[in-house]
């Protein structure tokens, strides 16, 4: 983990990470890496099995961790399960908002219901995530960081609900830099690109379509989850003590060519293979 080749292996000792999504790709990524620096880590997640996985993984870095089943659409619950991670590591020193739903879909086709659960997941369950750790915050002087995507700046196809959700979260993220930061709470988003063996690059690129995908990214491949993850570190160590409200772009370089480019090849492939309009 070239995280530990720059960080002090203690550096994030004693502090508390909890991650909304946290039992998988990059959400778990994060979480690891951040165990690997000493962290206590807290992760919640829809799916017990996932959790109990993902959670002993994180054990054996050696700290403690924290594990508990909620939807982050469910206010109250998720509340319950932060409070209970307060109980067992103490205040959260880093909030990461990571839980996402994402598929593929064309706009005219997408129920409104569909649109709703993906706004419902990644916006509002981000809002929901800082409403209910914000006095633990106030509390380490702590700092948020977003997962947001390039969909939030960029309009990609089959991808409306996505980036309708996602600008909403960098939104929310620089209001809460301007009202938070009073309380010594940083606010940032990151924007990854297609990042390899991940649930999201599996569901918005049909098979066979990597190599046309790398082909328009300068950097000329996908991202990895440690890229993202070393972000994260960054973020919430001292070395970005000044950044607030920022969001930093993790995608080499994809979104420079603009939003169309290499997408219709994309647009087309899911049109022939799942039958869909649009
Ligand atoms: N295409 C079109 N619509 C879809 C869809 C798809 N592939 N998948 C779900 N929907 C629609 C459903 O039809 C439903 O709308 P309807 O009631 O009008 O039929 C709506 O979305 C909700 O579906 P449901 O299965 O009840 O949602 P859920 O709340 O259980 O799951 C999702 C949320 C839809 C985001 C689901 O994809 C999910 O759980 N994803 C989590 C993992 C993930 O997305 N990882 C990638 C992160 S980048």
């Amino acid at each position: 983990m070239l995280v530990t080749e720059y960080f002090p292996k203690d550096s994030m000792k004693d502090k508390v990470v909890f991650v909304t999504g946290g039992g998988s790709g990059i959400n778990l990524g994060i979480a690891k890496h951040f165990a690997a620096l000493g962290a206590k880590v807290g992760i919640c997640g829809r799916r017990q099995e996932k959790l109990d996985e993902a959670a002993e993984e994180l054990r054996s870095f050696g700290n403690e961790v924290f594990a508990e089943t909620c939807d982050v659409r469910d206010y109250p619950g998720l509340q319950e399960v932060i409070e209970n991670c307060y109980e067992s590591l103490g205040p959260i020193d880093v909030l990461v908002c990571a839980a996402a739903g994402n598929f593929p879909c064309p706009a005219e086709v997408l129920s409104p219901n569909g649109f709703k659960s993906v706004v419902d997941i990644d916006l509002r369950g981000s809002f929901h995530a800082c409403h209910a750790s914000v006095e633990q915050l106030k509390e380490t002087k702590g700092c948020i960081i977003f997962i947001s995507a390039g969909q939030a700046f960029l309009p990609y196809p089959l991808q409306c609900h996505v980036g309708a959700a996602k600008a909403g979260v960098d939104n929310l993220m620089k209001n809460l830099a301007l009202e938070w930061g009073k309380h010594g709470i940083r606010s940032n988003s990151i924007a990854p690109g297609p990042i390899e063996g991940t649930e999201g690059a599996r569901r918005l690129a049909p098979p066979g379509t990597k190599d046309l995908i790398d082909e328009q990214i300068p950097l000329r491949r996908h991202g990895t989850i440690e890229e993202i993850a070393q972000v994260a570190v960054f973020l919430a160590s001292p070395l970005a003590s000044y950044i607030t409200g920022s969001v930093i772009v993790v995608d080499g370089g994809q979104n420079l060519p603009g939003s169309g480019a290499g997408f219709n090849v994309i647009q087309q492939a899911w049109q022939e293979q799942s039958g869909n309009p649009g």
